[in-house]
This record gives C-alpha cells, structure tokens and sequence, in this order.
C-alpha cells in the first residue's frame, strides 16, 4: 500500500495560487467593493494542485475556512493593509465542482464533504440575523463573558469571567456587545427535468450564512449551490435525539443559473434529423399525429397542443411585456381522456410539470407563506412559479386554492405572482404556458347552457386562455366501436397501434430547437388576422350590440399563427398561419357555444352566458333590489316580483330565472326564505 501524500502546508499552497495575476486582481478588488468574499473556482485549485484540490472536496472546514482564507487574507493584506485590517476576515468561496451531486444521492458518504447540488428554490425565509459571538453580562458582578456561537441554540457562559467572581449566573445577554451575520434558510428541491418518471421530487434544506450569499436567491430560482453536507439529529422533546439524521448543506456558495431549460445543443446528426423533418410540407400533421398516439381523436385538441408546446413570442416593450405562452383549457366530462393528455404533455416538454388544481403542496399553485415549525415565516413556490419558462399541466382546475383563485390572474397573463404577508414582500417569476382540465359543475357538459355555467371558474379566469375546448361523452356508434377497438388494440398489445411518425425523444429535441427561432409577422399574415379580426368587431358596431371580439383574442390569434411557424422552423409567420389560427380560434369559440355564421360572436354571452339584454334586465332587477332595500331592509321576494311585473313588464318567469341566476352566482343572497339581499 502506498502512503498518501499529505498536502505539505496547505496555507502556503493557497498563497502561492492567490499570488497568480486573476486572483492578486480579484483580492485587490474586494477592497474597491468593500467586499469580504473571494470567489475561487474549483478548476483553477485543480489544475494548480490537484491533491490539494482533493484534500479541499474531502476536509472543507480545514482546506477552505483555515487554510484558504487565512491565505486569501494574507495577500489581501500585502494588497491593501488598511482594508485588511478593517475586514479581519476573508470568505474564500468555491465556484464550480467538477460535477453536481444529484439530490437523491446524497446520502451518508457525503457527511462532512464539499459537494454541488442543483435545483430550484422552493422556499426561502427571509434574511435573519444570527448571533456569531454572544456577549452575556454577570448579573452579579456587571462583567462581560463572550461566548464563539455554533449549533442551532443560543449558549450561554458556564461561568462568569471574572476570577475574583466566578459565579454561575444569571446572565443576561447583550445584544450590542454581540457579533451577528446575516443567515437565511432554503429549500432547493429537483429540478423537474433532472426527475426520474414517476418520482416525487426530493428536497434539501440549505442553510446560509454571511452577507454575499443571503438574499442572492428567490423561489422559482434555478441555483447551482457548493457547501459541505451536514447531518444533525431531530430532538424529540423530553426524550432526546433521533439516532437517524437528517441531511442539510451548509453554503459555501451559490450561484443562480440562466432560467432557461437546459437545452443541450442537438449532436450534428440530431440536427440534421431535425432539419429534415422541418423540410416535410406535412410536418404540422406529422407533429399532431406524434402527440399522445395511444389517446384516439381529439386532433383539434392536439392541434392545440402541438402551438402550446412550440409557444408564441414573448414581447418585451420598454413599457409592457407581452406573453408568448399560449393557455388552452380542456373542459370536459369523465372518462374522456383529459388527465392522460395532460400527462403526457408533462412527459414531453422540454420543462413539463403536471399538477392537481389543488397543487401538491401547501403552496398550491402560485405560491404561499408557510409559517415553519420553529415559529419563522418561509415563502413556497406553487407549482406555476417552478415550471417558470416551462409548461404546466393543471388538472382538476376548477378544484384550486380560493388564494390561488385570486393570484392566478396575475400569473396568467403578468406572469408573475406577487405575495405580501407575514413580512414578506416578493414578486416571484411564472412565465408558463398553461395546459389545465376541469369537470363541468354538473357532472356532464351540459351544451345548452354557458360556459360559465358549465364550469365553476370566474369569467376573469376563463378570459385569460387563448383556446377553451370542450370534450364531451356523447354515444356515437362508429365513433364508440373505432374508438373502442383503438383502446382494445391496446390492451392486447400492450402497445399503442400507432407508431409516432417522430419518437417522443425527437420530439422533445425538436421543439426545444425550435424555441430558438424568433418568428415574425409577414404582411400577409397580419393582413388576414386584422381582416377577421375587424369581421369580427364590426359584426357588433351596430348600436346596442355585444361587443363581439376583444384584443385579447387577437394577441391569441398573434401567438398561435408564430406558434405555427415556429413548429415548422419558419422565421416568417405565413399566411397559411394565420388561416390555421383563425380556424382554430373559430373551433374554440364555437365549442364554447356560439354560432359563427351569423358572425354574431358575443364574448360577453360566452363567458359570462349573458346577452347584453339579459345583462340589461340583470341590471334592473339588481338596482331595483337595492332600492327597495333601503326602504325595508331585506326585501320580501314577493314584493320585488310585483314592482319589476309591473314597472318593467318582465314576465314573472323570467325574473323567476334571473333571480335564481343570481343566487347561484353569489351576487344576491337569501337571509331567510322568501327574502333576498345584495351581497
Ligand atoms: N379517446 C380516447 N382514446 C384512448 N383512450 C381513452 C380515450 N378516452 C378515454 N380513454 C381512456 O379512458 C381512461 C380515463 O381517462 P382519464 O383518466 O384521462 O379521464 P379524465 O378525462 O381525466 O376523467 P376525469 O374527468 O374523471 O378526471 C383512460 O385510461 C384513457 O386512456
Ligand atoms: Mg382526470
Ligand atoms: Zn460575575
């Protein structure tokens, strides 16, 4: 066996790197920016000494707190006396490790070791002074005992300094006698794309310490984190500490990655596959057929995911910023394939993640603040702010938080989510394309009533999706025996019938390639979408008439048309594109109920299932109500039926109707029976 070679003086090893050009200028300039922190990246330790570079990963505390940053601090103190004087300490912090450390590996063998751990930040406290060095004052004497801090509690001196005192307390702690740094605690869970399928995503707790690491990361952020793994065992009250422990990381550094999905350039005869498939005058159908073969039907469906999944462009004005992710939301009855689509989208996008309405954490789906066992407050991402510049595939929709109900405007359209409680104030990061489903309110989709009445979400929820379908179970013979001997097929096989013209692996790669191309508006592609657009608008120009179709519904036509572009590899928007738009956007809005030859589109009617002349009476009935109720009170229905027969000439059944209308929509409310009240 040979001997292992100690790293002779280790300090001198680092000053002999830190005498190198790039670090004598990185010292010399902590003192020009009043830093304490020297970066150091672990590449140039290795090609510099690879033992010491070895001996670093296997003793941190010993290689970087002693030996490295009393090095640093020597040359600073050959670089700049005075400022070296003023710091007392230096903070070497390694960038860089060879490679990172996946989550779910850590395990016992890392105690003690410097790694490098990536993930998103799911939570994060806010910035908390930690004592380093406590002063506690006798009590009896008035003497001042220090106490070196470490552990999660404070210590208090065993006994008084003071020789001619020496008691034992009380003491009492003085706070500006004390040393404090500020400290912040992080959750970093997997990244979705580093999941193995089918796995629940792991966390580590990460613990910071010092000034120029806390606050440097938000949840939703992408950090690469180096420090030394930790294990600590729980304390059970009144019965002591846990054999088994629990892992954290202790920071050393961290570092926030570009939020982009890690997109590995294609191999050359990857690109070349993909180049080719763009060539295919067929590609958009080669590309619908390619999307969950194994689920029959739905080709409009899919077609909508096919723009999901490629996306519009993004537009940053130097006032506002547009979305480029398109929101599609599937209604539909049981049984009729939603949750396998969705799921399938999750698996196939290049930064997928598939959720439940309610979420998977106590962060729902925007995001939370979590008051933490020890009595501090944390902020939790939700799921929209992890998939940040990824899809997310919401099931369930209609089943969300009542918090997320009012935080999902913003992130649908702003894309982002703003919190502001328990002292913590953030705007977090949500710029996601939406794929969600929801069950219809009453079981089945019932076709001759509106969309807001099918479905249990606020108008202002359901006006910000670009394409709305609706998936109905109806018994149809040829469908049901096609679509029966499609899932058969299946089932004996064990495979799907249809092979996908391009492998889901392709598939994947391709439309991340694909992101990359910026697609414009031809002049002959804008010209269509104005046209219907203007159709569309002046179909309600006349006097009295809904207003048909609003900008929103343009910038969608805008989104899918590049969409379309983008899933050809185009960087010309086409007329071709624009044409597929509209006819989608068309399917979409007659799905929802509205018949498009009489160009009579009525937004209004849509969402809210109310025509403008339904509003009107809404609207009388509403002032009446409050009117009355200034005379008596609550108002007997009764009475309120009479005065609208009689002022207004609406029949009885339809105040009736409208009246129930209101009920159910929370606007009115009945105190008692045969009363009503506003809201
Ligand atoms: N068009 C279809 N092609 C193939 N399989 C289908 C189709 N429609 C439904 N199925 C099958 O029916 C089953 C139920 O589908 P799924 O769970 O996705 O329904 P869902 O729409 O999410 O229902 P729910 O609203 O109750 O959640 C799945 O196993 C699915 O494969
Ligand atoms: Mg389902
Ligand atoms: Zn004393």
């Amino acid at each position: 066996m040979t001997e292992e070679l100690e790293v002779i003086d280790p300090q001198e090893r680092f000053l002999e790197l830190f005498k190198t050009e790039k670090y004598r200028q990185r010292i010399s300039q902590l003192a020009v920016t009043g830093k304490t922190s020297l970066i150091v990246e672990f590449e140039d330790i290795l090609t510099f000494d690879p033992k010491l570079a070895d001996e670093l990963l296997e003793k941190p505390e010993e290689y970087i707190d002693r030996h490295a940053s009393n090095a640093a601090y020597q040359q600073l103190a050959i670089e700049d006396a005075e400022y070296a004087k003023k710091v007392e300490k230096v903070s070497v912090r390694i960038v860089g490790l060879l490679e990172a450390t996946p989550l779910r590996k850590l395990g016992a063998a890392n105690i003690g070791k410097l790694v490098m751990v990536e993930g998103i930040v799911v939570r994060s406290t806010p910035v908390r002074p930690m004592v380093m060095r406590a002063s506690f004052k006798c009590k009896r004497c008035g003497e001042l005992t220090f106490i070196d801090q470490s552990g999660p509690f404070l210590r208090a001196p065993f006994q008084c300094r003071s020789p001619q005192c020496g008691s034992k307390g009380p003491f009492e702690f003085v706070q500006e006698e004390s040393k404090f740094i500020d400290s912040q605690d992080l959750r970093v869970q997997e990244r979705p794309e580093d999941l193995p399928p089918g796995q629940l995503p792991r966390t580590l707790h990460v613990k910071l310490v010092g000034d120029e690491i806390v606050d440097v990361a938000r949840p939703g952020d992408h950090v690469s984190i180096v420090g030394i793994v930790r294990a600590v065992a729980p304390t059970m009250p009144k019965i002591g500490k846990l054999r088994t422990f629990v892992l954290h990381l202790d920071a050393n550094s961290i570092e926030v990655l570009g939020k982009e999905p890690e997109a590995p350039l294609p191999l050359p005869e990857e690109e070349e596959k993909i180049l080719e498939l763009a060539k295919d005058p067929w590609i958009h159908r080669k590309i619908i057929n390619s999307i969950a073969p194994s689920i029959y039907g739905y080709e409009h469906i899919k077609e909508a995911i096919m723009y999901l999944l490629f996306g519009g462009v993004s537009k940053t004005l130097p006032d506002i910023t547009i979305r480029g992710d398109l929101n599609v939301l599937l209604i539909g009855d049981p049984g009729t394939a939603k949750s396998q689509l969705l799921q399938y989208v999750a698996r196939v996008a290049p930064r997928g993640l598939y959720t439940s309405g309610r979420g998977t954490t106590a962060a729902g789906l925007t995001a939370a603040v979590i008051r933490e066992k020890g009595g501090g407050m944390s902020l939790e991402a939700g799921a929209l702010v992890l998939a940040d510049k990824g899809i997310a595939c919401i099931d369930e929709m209609d089943k969300m938080r009542p918090e997320d109900r009012v935080a999902i405007h913003e992130a649908m359209e702003q894309h982002t989510v703003s919190v502001a409680k328990g002292g913590i104030v953030a705007t977090l990061n949500a710029r996601t394309a939406i794929l969600a489903a929801a069950n219809p309110t009453l079981g089945r989709y019932e076709p001759h009533r509106s969309i807001a009445e099918n479905i249990s979400l606020p108008i202002t929820i359901l006006s910000r999706f670009d394409l709305i379908f609706v998936l109905r179970d109806i018994p149809n013979k040829e469908i049901d025996s096609k679509m029966a001997e499609h899932i058969l097929e299946i089932h004996k096989k064990g495979l799907s019938p249809i092979e996908p013209p391009i492998p889901p692996d392709l598939l994947r790669k391709y439309i991340s390639y694909a992101k990359g191309i910026k697609p414009v508006l031809t002049q002959e592609a804008l010209r269509r979408l104005n046209d219907f657009y203007l159709a569309m608008r002046s179909a309600s120009e006349v006097e009295g008439s809904p207003v048909a179709i609003t900008a929103r519904q343009l910038e969608s036509l805008v989104r899918i048309a590049e969409a379309r572009a983008r899933a050809a590899l185009r960087k010309e928007v086409l007329a071709e594109d624009a044409e597929a738009a509209i006819a989608i956007m068309k399917r979409s809005l007659e799905e929802v109920g509205i018949d498009l030859s009489s160009y009579k589109i009525d937004i209004d009617l849509i969402m809210t299932g109310k025509s403008k002349t339904m509003r009107d009476k809404l609207q009388i009935i509403l002032s009446t109500l409050l009117e009355m109720e200034k005379e008596t009170g609550t108002v007997e229905k009764a009475a309120l039926l009479n005065e609208l027969e009689e002022k207004y000439k609406i029949s009885r059944a339809e105040i009736e109707r409208l009246i129930k209308q209101l009920l159910r929509e929370g606007t009115i409310y009945e105190p008692r029976e045969g009363y009503l009240k506003k809201t």
